[in-house]
């Protein structure tokens, strides 16, 4: 039988540790860290971020935050904003042990999100 990429991804626990890493890769990462420190909500963004990944995955759980363009809005994110964005998610699935395979799927379907985020 097959898996859900939620399934894969760890459900809701093996996701909320992946968003714990992105955060912290975050603001360690010369690139994008200062646009985090001033996050008004840090807090929220870590749980929508859990939600947004758990429903766009196949989750049980409903996404209650703003679609990605209303939540980029007037930010002027870069093209290399964005991609230090992805290294960090990418690297946070690697240290959680993701598959390949599983990696690429997430990967399609971040880098589908770009044009309501970048510069928008
Ligand atoms: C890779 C794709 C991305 C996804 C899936 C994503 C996802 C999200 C989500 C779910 C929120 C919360 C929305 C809400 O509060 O209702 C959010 C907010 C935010 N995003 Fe992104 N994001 C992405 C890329 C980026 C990039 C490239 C940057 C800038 C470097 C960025 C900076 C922020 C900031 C600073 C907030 C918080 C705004 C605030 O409340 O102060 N995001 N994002």
């Amino acid at each position: 039988m097959s898996t859900t990429l939620y399934q894969r991804l760890g459900e809701i626990d093996g996701i909320a540790r992946i968003v714990d890493d992105v955060i912290a890769a975050h603001l360690a990462n010369p690139v994008v860290k200062t646009r985090f420190e001033n996050a008004k909500d840090l807090g929220r963004l870590r749980q929508m971020a859990c939600e947004f990944f758990c429903a766009g995955t196949g989750g049980p759980q409903a996404y209650t935050g703003k679609d990605m363009l209303a939540a980029h809005r007037g930010m002027n994110i870069s093209e290399q904003e964005y991609l230090a964005v992805m290294d960090d998610i990418i690297g946070a699935l690697g240290k959680n042990q993701i598959d390949e395979g599983t990696k690429s799927e997430v990967i399609a379907v971040l880098y589908s999100l770009k044009d309501n985020i970048i510069r928008v």
